[in-house]
């Protein structure tokens, strides 16, 4: 599901009232006073100075939910735009409340499938960091095939990195890290690093929940330090792959 048709029309959020953002660029449309983005077509690669109004450091939240910490991380760093890609529209429109509260000009929220906006939508080399918070886990192993992080994820997410650029992972499910590690540990120019103290502590809502009842998490992170965008595509370097993990 690409989820776009659903903002428009009486059920989504993009109304006749609807202003043209840049029309004479090829933008899509911002509603005034909300922060949902919904592009001029799905089908073409997006331009963050579209969507910002300037052109920056972009950071990118894949399945970011109600949206809490991206609106928390985005308001700790005005000086760079957030977005927020998610496939329930109830879950978006808690992201546009909570930024249209806090009036954050650097937020805008995508409803949109991960992957397909990672494979198609954003531009290759132009994402400073990726962040996966608690995506879900599928534990059911016939259905692991799901997950957003699988053997696929090192290509897509090389594709749209800048050189340098991070990856960020969290997870309660354990099965579902010793993936993440697996893949991206293994992929050709991705290297482990450090998480920064400083995003360490901005948790998000399934976290805080985690944090509550005593559940454990994890978190790791990775850098892209390989050389051209989507150089880390196993899956057509290799042919088809492998069992994941
Ligand atoms: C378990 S929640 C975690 C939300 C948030 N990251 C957090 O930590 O609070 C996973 C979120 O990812 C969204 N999601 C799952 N698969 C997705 C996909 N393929 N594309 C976009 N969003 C997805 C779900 O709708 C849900 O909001």
């Amino acid at each position: 599901m690409l989820g776009g048709e659903e903002l428009s029309g009486n059920g989504g959020v993009t109304e006749p009232s609807v202003a043209t953002v840049s029309a004479s660029r090829g933008g899509g449309t911002l509603q005034p006073g909300k922060w949902l983005y919904r592009p001029a077509s799905w089908f073409e690669r997006l331009n963050p100075e579209v969507i910002f109004g300037r052109l920056g450091r972009l950071e990118v939240e894949l399945g970011s939910g109600d949206g809490s910490f991206l609106v928390e991380w985005a308001r700790r760093n005005p000086g760079t735009d957030f977005a927020g890609v998610e496939r329930l529209l109830g879950r978006i429109r808690k992201l546009d409340r909570k930024a249209q509260r806090l009036g954050l000009a650097n937020v805008r929220g995508l409803r949109i499938e991960a992957s397909y906006c990672l494979e198609y939508l954003w531009p290759l080399g132009g994402v400073a960091a990726l962040h996966v918070y608690f995506p879900d886990p599928w534990p059911k192993r016939r259905h692991r095939k799901n997950r957003l992080v699988n053997e696929r994820f090192p290509g897509l997410a090389s594709g749209v990195l800048a050189p340098g650029g991070d990856v960020h992972l969290r997870t309660d499910d354990d099965d579902y890290f010793a993936q993440m590690r697996n893949v991206l540990g293994s992929a050709p120019g991705f290297t482990e690093v450090e998480t920064p103290v400083g995003l360490a502590e901005v948790v998000t809502d399934f976290e805080r929940e985690f944090n509550k009842r005593g559940v454990a998490t994890h978190r790791v992170s990775y850098r892209w330090v390989g050389g051209n965008p989507g150089e880390s595509d196993q899956t057509s370097m290799t042919g088809p792959p492998g069992p994941c993990c």
